[in-house]
């Protein structure tokens, strides 16, 4: 087998230097038994339509993308998947059987096979809060609401945005503002905020946090991120990264292209193991 006839896959983002996503997928062909290259690849911004064009027109099999291209891979798309149609974002794109560019949003079905088979979570008919209501909150909605909790509430520093984003689905979501979490308490708390970037919090109140309550945060470091301390320190029963949403977004994605999911399990914990080293 030639360079040129393996199956070519990469992500696109910008950074994208630190991305744990070519050895994922590596690990994935190994495990499967299948011939596949995947690379990550820095796109400048102005460049993002040009170089997705380009991949596919070379015979490129699939893309992921990345901060900050999601919204304009979902743009891109003549057609999608009902989680990328809703979230407005996608992260997995290929050429269907028609040849048209097709979209896909895994994020939301990765976080929730986490939570649920991973961390043996359930969501149906709790209360739930998502903070945060950029790019991140809008991918998971979708596969949260699928879950059916009794009730989702939004939170985000600007409340317009939590409200526009409650509105765009239908369901028991609710937006509110972080003065309005006093009188609340939630069985679960999803951070999908970007302040963990810079090692901050969002304002929540601590009064949210019951001893039966699990917060997860989206994004992972090398130790517990801020949030999930912010978490363990106020009592919650549960206080998990993103590090396994991470491998089941993945995981999703290699499912649609190579139609075979791949197991996740040992890949997390090596993943982990490295991060701790
Ligand atoms: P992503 O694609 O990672 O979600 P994004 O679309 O820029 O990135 O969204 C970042 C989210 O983190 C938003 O909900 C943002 O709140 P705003 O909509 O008010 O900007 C939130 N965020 C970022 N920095 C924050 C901060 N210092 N305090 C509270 N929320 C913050």
């Amino acid at each position: 087998m030639t360079a040129e006839t393996i199956d070519q896959y990469a992500v696109f983002g910008c950074p994208i230097k630190h991305s744990k996503s070519p050895s994922i997928h590596a690990a994935f062909a190994c495990q499967t038994d299948q011939t596949l290259d995947y690379n990550a690849v820095e796109v400048a911004p102005e460049d993002f339509e040009k170089a997705v064009t380009e991949f596919f027109t070379a015979g490129g099999k699939g893309l992921n993308i990345t901060v900050p291209f999601k919204e304009r891979a979902w743009a891109m798309a003549k057609g999608r998947s009902s989680a990328a149609e809703l979230s407005g974002a996608a992260n997995t794109l290929c050429m269907n059987e028609q040849g048209i560019l097709f979209a896909d949003n895994t994020d939301g079905v990765g976080m929730l096979r986490d939570i649920t088979a991973n961390l043996g979570g359930t969501i149906r008919g709790k209360k739930v809060l998502l903070v945060g209501a950029g790019g991140a909150a809008k991918g998971v909605l979708p596969s949260l609401l699928l879950e059916q909790p009794s009730e989702i509430w939004i939170v985000n520093r600007t409340q317009s945005k939590a409200q526009q984003l409650a509105d765009s689905v239908s369901g028991p979501v609710y937006a509110c503002s972080f003065a309005d979490l006093a009188e609340k308490k939630f069985d679960w708390v999803i951070n999908g905020t970007s302040v963990g970037l810079q090692g901050g919090v969002p304002p929540l109140p601590a009064s949210i946090i019951a001893n039966t309550t699990c917060c997860y945060d989206m994004v992972y470091g090398t130790g517990d991120t801020a949030f999930q301390k912010w978490a363990k320190q106020n009592g919650a029963q549960l206080a998990h990264d993103g590090l396994g949403m991470l491998v089941e977004q993945a995981a999703e994605s290699f499912a649609i292209w190579r139609g075979i999911a791949p197991k996740t399990q040992a890949i997390i914990a090596k993943l982990r193991r490295d991060l701790a080293a």
